[in-house]
This record gives C-alpha cells, structure tokens and sequence, in this order.
C-alpha cells in the first residue's frame, strides 16, 4: 500500500550562494522533505557539501526533515557527523558500507530514519536481510553524481519489484525515486508504486517553485 506522496526538492540545483533562502523557498512551495546530497569525489566523481552545511540549516531555522543521501565512501564516520548536524534520513549506498547492518543501526540507534540507496544495476537482494532496519529505499534512476541528468526507464520495473517487497513485509517503508524526475514523467513514477520524490533541476530550475510542485502533485493524483 502506498503512502502519502511526499516531494523531495534537491538542493544539488539550488543556488549555494542563497542556500538558506532557496530551502525556505521550496518548503513555502509546498515541499515536504528537503534532499541533501552527500558527494566526496571518490564514491562518486563529484564533490557538494557536508554536516557543517545541515548543521548551518538547522541554525538559520529550517525545521522540515532533512532527507541526507551519503554518496561516500566509507560511510560510517560521516553518519555520526550527520547525526550531530540535524539530520532527519539518512540513506547511503550498500557498496560503500563494509557492515551494511551496523551502519544501518548507527543511524537508527541515535532515533534518525535510515535508508539504502540502490544504483541503476544495483539488484534488490542486497534488501533481503535488513526489511526491518529499514525507513526508506531510495532508488536511483540515474547513476549517482550530477543532477540534470535523464530517467533510466529500467528503474520503473525496479520499483514495482521494491513495492511488492514492502507491501509484502508490512514494514512501513519509504520509496523514494532520485534522479530525472519531472512533472511529465512523475505520474509514471507514481503509478509504479513510488511515493517520494526527488527532484533537483526539475524545481530549482523552473521560475515558479509553487507552480512546479503543484503541477507534481496533481499528476501523481492522475496518475
Ligand atoms: C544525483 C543526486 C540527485 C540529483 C537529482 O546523484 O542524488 O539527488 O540532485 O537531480 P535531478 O533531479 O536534476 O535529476
Ligand atoms: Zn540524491
């Protein structure tokens, strides 16, 4: 069973040199999650910003979840530094955690929500063992690194797949979607059994932020 649809702005589009701002702005607009991408330019060939950046929202007054998706290697050292920062999620990636299980409990153990994060080729399996450690998964629909980037179609049947696995379990799951999400592809995205949703570039690059998320919420009720 679905939950309810929650749009999750990234902030990777937004503009640095007005963080605060522009994270008021999409949470004025109607966002429910604010997604703050992790990258350290070794798991990922990219570099964004860090605790210090979560924690500098925290102080400016930001009170919504912050949803932080690690895209580094190794993990567990800058899950602790999250925890610290404010962070409401965090997921991270399975293949660059060496004890995917006791990363897991770092997050849960400090009463934060954690995730796994699956890359286009990564296979469902790596779930089996740890549905209940779960509060999220978020799978990617692009390889992890740069925004703008577009939807790989495969992930739909991914997504089915992950659906049926959470339904099946009874564990009150997240799904989340990352990567080319847009008002004209979300309501596919939905319909697969999606009901988070990241989008970078398809907000902070449009001029209405509110227009943007509205037009996202009436597909997802289309369909
Ligand atoms: C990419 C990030 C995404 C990125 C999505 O590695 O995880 O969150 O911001 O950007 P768009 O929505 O532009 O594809
Ligand atoms: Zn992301």
């Amino acid at each position: 069973m679905k939950q309810d649809n929650w749009i999750a702005p990234s902030i990777l589009a937004a503009d640095f040199a007005r963080l605060g701002e522009e994270v008021e702005a999409v949470l004025t607009a109607g966002a429910d999650l604010i997604h703050f991408d992790v990258m350290d330019n070794h798991y990922v060939p990219n570099l964004t910003i860090g605790p210090m950046v979560c924690r500098a929202l925290r102080n400016y007054g930001v009170e919504a979840a912050i949803d932080v998706h690690l895209m580094v290697e190794p993990v567990d050292r800058l899950i602790g530094d999250f925890i610290e920062a404010g962070a409401s999620y965090i997921t991270f990636h399975p293949e660059a955690s060496k004890h995917v299980d006791r990363s897991l409990e770092m997050i849960r153990s400090a009463g934060l929500k954690a995730g796994l994060v699956l890359n286009p080729a990564t296979s469902i399996h790596c779930l089996d063992h740890v549905l209940d450690k779960l509060d999220m998964i978020l799978v990617m629909s692009i390889n992890p690194g740069f925004g703008g980037q577009t939807f790989i179609d495969s992930t739909h049947a991914k997504i089915q797949s992950i659906r049926r696995l959470i339904d099946a379990s009874g564990h009150s799951i997240r799904l989340e979607v990352d990567g080319g999400v847009k008002t004209d592809n979300i309501g596919a995205i939905g319909a697969s059994g999606a009901d988070t949703f990241v989008a970078g570039s398809a907000i902070y690059g449009s001029a209405n932020y509110q227009e943007t998320i509205a037009a996202m919420r009436r597909a997802l009720e289309v369909g």
